[in-house]
């Protein structure tokens, strides 16, 4: 166990792509989508993250359910599928999003050894919530932070800083989780002593903030914070 993770009182993870697997979207639905279903996912993604940071710069802020609306849109577009069904199905399945395998058994050894455990994402309230109960995983949170509240998104440190106003814990006693690099990079740069989940075996991005440790999958979680 690496001694920069003693003394971790609160585990705050990021819910798309760390908590909830975004691919399980359009995984769904691969039968209606065809064969451009892994490039339409992929492209899906990065737009959405690019839109928030875009919005950011100019500080437009809408909430991520309709950046992620309009992500689609050019999405679809982009690679000539224009059916208002497909899109309406992939936008609703964001609201019921597949946990990653690894989770809920994560979730409930380090809550049963006493941390205590949060959501901040991106996602407005309207659609972390469903998303959240529909997993079955409500009860193991004490709070589901989203951005909304400060109306600018991640890696803004007013973002980071909702952990310490809601929930009072300083940075120094807050394990962060993303397995999005930048906002790692982000988290830490701000003071959280960071995890970043690898789960694509991704080369390490050039940015501020000194990550921890990196972790391919949650299972390795635990025994990384002295949890057995
Ligand atoms: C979130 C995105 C960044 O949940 O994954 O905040």
């Amino acid at each position: 166990m690496t001694t920069d993770l003693n003394g971790i009182e609160l585990c705050v993870f990021d819910a798309y792509g760390t908590l909830y697997d975004f691919n399980s979207a359009v995984a769904r639905h691969r039968q209606a989508i065809g064969a451009k279903a892994d490039a339409l996912t992929e492209m899906w993604r990065n737009k959405q993250i690019q839109y928030t940071w875009l919005r950011n710069s100019m500080a437009a802020y809408a909430k991520f359910w309709q950046v992620t609306g309009e992500a689609l849109d050019h999405c679809l577009a982009a690679q000539g599928m224009t059916a208002v069904d497909v899109l309406e199905k992939l936008l609703s399945a964001y609201l019921a999003l597949d946990p990653f395998p690894e989770v809920p058994a994560m979730l409930g050894k380090l809550q049963q050894a006493g941390k205590r455990l949060a959501i901040l994402s991106n996602g407005n309230p309207e659609m972390l919530e469903p998303m959240v109960k529909a997993s079955g995983l409500a009860s193991r949170f004490e709070a589901v932070l989203s951005v909304d509240a400060v109306q600018v998104f991640k890696p803004d440190a007013r973002v980071y800083r909702l952990v310490e106003t809601r929930l009072g814990v300083g940075p120094e006693k807050v394990c962060f989780l993303s397995s999005n690099c930048w906002d790692a990079h982000g988290a830490a740069h701000f003071g959280f002593r960071t995890v970043w989940v690898n789960r694509a075996g991704a080369p390490d991005d050039g940015l501020p903030g000194k990550i921890v440790t990196e972790i391919k999958d949650l299972s390795q979680l635990p025994s990384l914070l002295g949890v057995s």
